[in-house]
């Protein structure tokens, strides 16, 4: 028609049609494929959560004892991407490793360039994408710790292997501790999908060029690493350390949160979506409480979450703008009691967050979308003539 609609942060606008997630803000209500987060939270595992999101039904018995069969047999990643793994500072940014590697698979598993994959084509990368992410976020784990790197063992399922090659070196019993196994499932369900949010859209949007899986899921997790997305775990946590470090008044953060003139915010707090709270927040919040407990751990920054957050609920300025706690103001808590260094939670987010990338690009490309090109408004001059250098 001529006219553009403008809506910065797209904030009314749906870029497609889905039936992965569904999310109502309002009522905080979260399902994956018409299951709700409480009951798969509850029940079901990552890798069950994962077959659902990617192919639409929950698994039987021998669809996922197959699923994990063929993961386990893709786990391994090509020796010579070690070679530049091994080239990054002992200090940088997992996000930028995790990105940068994600990326560069698609140099050492080169059919996933080839246009028009088959169907089956496409799903061994898929698999061999969520095979060999858990291992490279287990290298950059322990890289920040300067330990070796533990190999993937095929007796396990997903997320004890992920266990394995994190903690291996504790205790065998570490990739089988119910404690442990339970609460990495909870985490990774709780995180899978989230219909279209920045990095979901941004991997549609990449893959609507017809883009490679590894490429497009490395633009993702680009978008997730900032802190009013995914990054915003870690950043939880460093402003927790930092209200503790600095006497643990928390009416005085809320007041600087609220405060026009200072660029502060409330991390873990407030959603595009939710208005109302954030059901993965409730579910979390009762785990962190759970496997602090159970793993004997008293974290004294969770005192502080829980006095910030009956502080801010109680705020007329977190009421009217209805700001509640998100996905991201407890699982900080849980990670750091597990052992994962601050740097790592937001990789962790794009681990438990894969399967939904995966599903969001598929669909994309099932439904033969169009490439992702929004339009503008021009703001800029209109016409102007050239100026010769010695004019200007
Ligand atoms: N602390 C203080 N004020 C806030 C906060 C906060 N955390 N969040 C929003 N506001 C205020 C904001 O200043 C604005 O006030 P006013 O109407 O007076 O200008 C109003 O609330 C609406 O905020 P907005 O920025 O227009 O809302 P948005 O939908 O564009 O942003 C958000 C949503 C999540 C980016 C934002 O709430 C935020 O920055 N939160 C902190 C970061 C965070 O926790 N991010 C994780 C999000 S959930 C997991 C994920 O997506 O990865």
């Amino acid at each position: 028609t001529g006219y553009i609609t403008l809506d910065t942060g797209y904030k009314n606008t749906g870029a497609t049609k889905s039936a992965i997630t569904f999310l109502d803000g309002e009522q905080g209500i979260l399902r994956y494929r018409g299951y709700s987060i409480e009951q798969l939270a509850e029940k079901s595992t990552f890798m069950e959560v994962a077959f659902l999101l990617i192919y639409g039904e929950l698994p039987t018995e021998k669809q996922i004892a197959d699923f994990e069969h063929e993961i386990s047999h893709h786990t391994l990643v090509h020796e010579d991407m070690k070679k530049f793994f091994d080239g990054f500072p002992s200090h940088s940014h997992p996000m930028g490793q995790l990105g940068s590697l994600v990326c560069s698979l698609s140099a050492f598993y080169p059919e996933s360039l080839k246009n028009n994959q088959t169907e089956e084509e496409i799903n061994l990368t898929i698999i061999k994408m969520l095979a060999k992410m858990s291992t490279i976020v287990s290298w950059i784990y322990k890289k920040s710790f300067g330990h070796p790197v533990i190999y993937p063992q095929n007796k396990y399922d997903y997320v004890s292997n992920f266990l394995h090659m994190t903690f291996g070196q504790r205790t065998e019993e570490v990739a089988v501790d119910p404690v442990l196994v339970d609460v990495m499932n909870k985490l990774l369900i709780l995180h899978a999908d989230h219909e279209q949010n920045c990095s979901t859209s941004t991997v549609r949007i990449v893959g609507s060029s017809d883009c490679n899986l590894y490429a497009s899921i490395s633009a993702g997790i680009s978008a997730l690493w900032g802190p009013l997305h995914g990054g915003a775990n870690q950043a939880v946590i460093e402003m927790l350390e930092q209200i503790k470090n600095d006497g643990g008044d928390t009416q005085k953060w809320i007041a600087k949160a609220k405060d026009k003139n200072d660029s502060f915010r409330l991390m873990g707090f407030g959603h595009r979506v939710y208005k109302n709270f954030d059901p993965r927040a409730k579910i979390i919040k009762k785990a962190c409480d759970d496997v602090l407990e159970k793993l004997g751990v008293n974290d004294p920054v969770l005192a502080i979450a829980k006095q910030l957050e009956e502080v801010a609920l109680k705020d007329e300025y977190f009421v009217q703008r209805k700001l509640y706690p998100n996905v991201d103001f407890y699982s900080g808590i849980i990670y750091r009691a597990l052992g994962f260094p601050t740097e790592m939670f937001t990789v962790l987010f794009a681990l438990g967050r894969l399967p939904g990338w995966i599903a969001q690009w598929k669909e994309m490309k099932v439904n033969k979308e169009p490439i992702g090109r929004p339009r503008q408004v021009y703001t800029g001059s209109t016409f102007r003539e050239y100026v010769e250098m010695k004019g200007r």
